[in-house]
């Protein structure tokens, strides 16, 4: 199989990579001083289950064999009122967190790619 024909999932290095991607991410966001407020006196369970949704939302649109039950973007983040700012700094992170495992060029640029898709459904403050 050539390169092309590989989904972004596999590109990725499937599931364990993207696993790790998400808990090098999500501590950066709970810990920020601007972002941490959206963790507030949340339950452990509730963080992992959250945590899983996001496992399982970005496999599945990157290629991957999972089924998402989680909600839709605009739905699952509809009144916390995220603003600009607050995606600048998210995006910040996602970058800090690909740098961190030196994902290649092409992968970076698909990753944040589909990430800003999403955000028109998610900033609106
Ligand atoms: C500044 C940006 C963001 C903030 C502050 C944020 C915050 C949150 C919070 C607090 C929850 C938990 C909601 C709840 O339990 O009711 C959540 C859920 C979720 N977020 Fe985000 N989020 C952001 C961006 C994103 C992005 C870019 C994605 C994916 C590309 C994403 C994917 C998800 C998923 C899959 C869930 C679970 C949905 C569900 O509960 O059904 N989020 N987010």
């Amino acid at each position: 199989m050539n390169e092309s024909a590989q989904t972004l999932y596999q590109r990725l290095g499937g599931y364990d990579a993207i696993v790790a991607v998400v808990e090098n991410l999500l501590p950066r966001l709970t810990t920020d001083s601007q972002l941490g407020r959206f963790w507030e006196h949340r339950g452990d369970d509730g963080v992992q289950r959250e945590k899983q949704l996001l496992i399982d939302y970005l496999c599945h649109k990157a290629g991957g064999p999972m089924y998402y039950t989680g909600r839709d973007m605009k739905v699952s983040h509809r009144g916390m009122r995220i603003s600009g700012t607050d995606w600048e700094r998210f995006i910040g992170h996602v970058g800090d967190t690909l740098d961190a495992f030196e994902v290649a060029a092409a992968e970076r640029s698909d990753v944040l790619a589909f990430i800003e898709s999403t955000r028109d459904d998610i900033v609106e403050a």
